[in-house]
């Protein structure tokens, strides 16, 4: 069985390139960077632009699955190379697809759903591995973080439990036609995400509250416009949806154990915050 993994040198295709791997699966690993990757010797490493179907062509051959991680953005640009991709996997004869949407109703998932392939959609909620971008720093060098919503719940979801429900769909039978809504089994909120990581790196780490001005400021110096920050960060902040924070049993149903909770996921992070 061969099976292309795209995304494989991120945080959840290089979990799905090493599961894959000590099953002994022959993968190939799709990256825009061939000579900066550090996957295992064993992976063929493939070169390809996901916002350009074509360098994908020859990788699509003799190959039983595909894991496709799609991309939106606010223009069709990316949808139409998602199509694309789709289209072409199918036409070289790829059996299986499971691809990761990043939102519920991507028009992505339809494509998917009328190719002529077996297909699985995966619709994880926040990854547990945000905190990096969004505290790691403040908290090693500064020892605080700063947050205007210190109690908005989040079921957020361990990136390896979204990578072994896709190497379960890639390598067994049974999941065609699914599209498994996966989180994590706690919701989880900053003030107990803190006090979890400042056990664990024995530090104590302030929590400073923000005022919604100052999160807008803040925002917009990183570039962002007024209507992302008022509806993604201001009122996704507030009042979360409740599929935001909501605990599912997906991933407990398709891997037969728990999904992990986030004290693994802070041990194996530790050096982040140290
Ligand atoms: N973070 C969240 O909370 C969250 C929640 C739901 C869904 N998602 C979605 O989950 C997906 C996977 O995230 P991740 O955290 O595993 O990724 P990541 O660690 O941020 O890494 C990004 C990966 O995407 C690849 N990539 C990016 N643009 C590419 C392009 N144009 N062509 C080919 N490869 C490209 C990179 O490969 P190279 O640089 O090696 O080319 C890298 O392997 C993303 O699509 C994201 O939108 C994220």
């Amino acid at each position: 069985m061969t099976i292309l993994v795209t995304g494989a040198t991120g945080t959840v295709g290089g979990h799905i390139v090493e599961l894959l791997n000590g099953k002994g699966v022959k993968v190939k690993a799709l990256t825009r960077a061939i000579n900066k990757t550090n996957l295992p010797a064993e992976v063929q490493l493939v070169s390809g632009d996901l916002d350009h179907p074509e360098t994908l062509q020859s990788h699509l051959y003799k190959v039983d699955g595909l894991f496709l991680m799609t991309q939106s953005d606010q223009s069709d640009t990316k949808f139409l190379a998602n199509q694309r991709i789709v289209q072409m996997a199918e036409k070289a004869g790829v059996k299986k697809i499971v691809a990761l949407v990043d939102y519920e109703g991507n028009p992505i998932e339809e494509v998917i759903k009328n190719s002529g392939m077996e297909w699985t959609i995966l619709r994880p909620v926040e990854f547990m591995k945000n905190v990096l971008n969004d505290w790691a720093e403040s908290i090693q060098k500064e020892g605080f973080i700063r947050t205007a919503f210190p109690d908005s719940l989040s079921a957020r979801i361990h990136e390896a439990d979204i990578a072994a429900v896709a190497v379960k769909s890639l390598t067994e039978e049974g999941h065609h036609k699914q599209t498994y809504d996966l989180t994590g089994p706690e919701a989880l909120n900053p003030r107990n995400m803190l006090k979890q990581i400042s056990e664990v790196i024995q530090k104590p780490i302030e929590l400073i509250e923000m005022t919604v001005d100052e999160v807008k400021t803040e925002w917009k110096s990183k570039g962002y416009d007024e209507q992302f920050i008022d509806y993604f960060i201001i009122e996704m902040g507030k009042n979360p949806p409740e599929q935001v924070y909501t605990v599912l049993p997906t991933v407990e149903r398709v891997l037969g154990e728990p999904a992990r909770t986030f004290a693994p996921w802070v041990e194996e992070n530790r050096h982040h915050f140290e």
